[in-house]
């Protein structure tokens, strides 16, 4: 699949998401305030590769100027951009202590540099073991539901839910994968069936609303999604409509996954109704390829993402292994913290 960020010549790309699947063009970040808006506007997205843009794009600011002051009041700005995913709060706190540390050293840009190329990698291993673990859950044959997209363009390098699926496909489990279209975005339909597409994976889309359907019917063996933040208890935040998919999992008694890398995981919060839940500009519901589809002069409402609840969810599968039942017991036995 196509890297949707890299580093050439200490240059900083990403892939414009925004286009995908019928163009693949990539943008330069020159500055902090351009990965600000490359986060905000969804050029990229997905809780892990929010984070590391942001990290990289603060060493990309730290290449022009150390002055700790403009490294603060940017980091802070950064972090502002989308308020749901965890991972981007870390990497502004990790920035934040690197920058109190160390920015009067001469090589200071090298540091920042070099903390966003670890920081990157450490989401990189984690992504092969969230699929190594979450594939042992998977029974044969099975056909998979996913929202949205936690693959590779969202999580280096096969994503986490996506990563669970594309793990559990080459041990020879997977017969079909359904991918939600993922309204209003459409990141199921245009993302995750772009990466299905590319990994020769059998898949079809289907509308948000068959869901239910399809389980009613005995055509869903498992449901795996991703995470953008995980309170302490384990109830996960994540895309708008997951939650309504983990209800009816629960009621067709069909067992419901999340995957998401140990940095999803907020400790700091108790439980799912202290996460900040997104609320987008109501455009990106009213307009569909740029075309205004509900009348003129209509309102909308669009919450980025909602939470579902720890008792709705089956396990949480993690780079160091499965949490199940989901309890804060479970997952700081896990994660080792308390
Ligand atoms: O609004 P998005 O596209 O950033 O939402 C992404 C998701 O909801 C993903 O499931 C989540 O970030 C996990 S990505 C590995």
């Amino acid at each position: 699949v196509n890297e949707p960020l890299f580093l050439k010549n200490g240059k900083l790309f990403v892939l414009d998401q925004r286009l995908l699947p019928h163009k693949i063009k990539y943008i330069e970040i020159r500055s902090a305030d351009e990965g600000f808006e490359a986060i905000k506007n969804m050029i990229v997205r997905g809780a892990p590769l929010i984070g590391i843009t942001a990290m990289y794009a603060l060493a990309v600011e730290a290449q022009k100027t150390t002055t700790p002051g403009h490294l603060l009041k940017k980091t802070s700005k950064i972090n502002s951009a989308r308020p749901t995913a965890v991972n981007l709060n870390f990497a502004a706190e990790e920035f934040s202590a690197l920058v109190k540390k160390y920015s009067d050293k001469p090589d200071f840009n090298k540091i920042a540099m070099k903390t966003a190329a670890a920081f990157h990698s450490r989401e990189i291993k984690a992504s092969r073991a969230i699929g190594r673990n979450g594939a042992k859950l998977i029974k044969k044959d099975s056909t998979i539901l996913t929202y949205c997209n936690a693959g590779a363009l969202a999580a280096p390098d096969f994503g986490t839910a996506l990563a669970v699926i594309f793990e559990a496909f080459k041990r020879g489990k997977v017969k079909e994968v359904f991918t939600s279209e993922t309204r209003p975005y459409l990141q199921g339909m245009r993302l995750t069936a772009f990466e299905l597409q590319n990994a020769k994976i059998p898949f079809r889309i289907i509308s948000d609303n068959t869901a239910g359907f399809l389980m009613k019917k005995g055509m869903i063996d498992a449901i795996v999604v991703g995470a953008d933040r995980i309170a302490a208890n384990g109830d996960a935040a994540n895309k708008i409509g997951t939650f309504a998919l983990a209800v009816l999992a629960k009621y067709h008694n069909i067992p419901f996954y999340v995957a998401a890398p140990g940095t999803t995981i907020d400790f700091s919060i108790k439980s799912g109704g202290e996460i900040p839940i997104e609320e987008r500009s109501d455009k990106e519901l009213l307009y569909v390829g740029g075309r205004r589809i509900a009348p003129n002069g209509a309102r909308g409402l669009y919450y980025g993402f909602d939470v579902t609840d720890n008792a709705l969810i089956t396990a949480i599968i993690t780079e160091k292994g499965i949490a199940s039942p989901v309890n804060k017991n479970t997952l700081a036995g896990l994660l080792g913290k308390r």
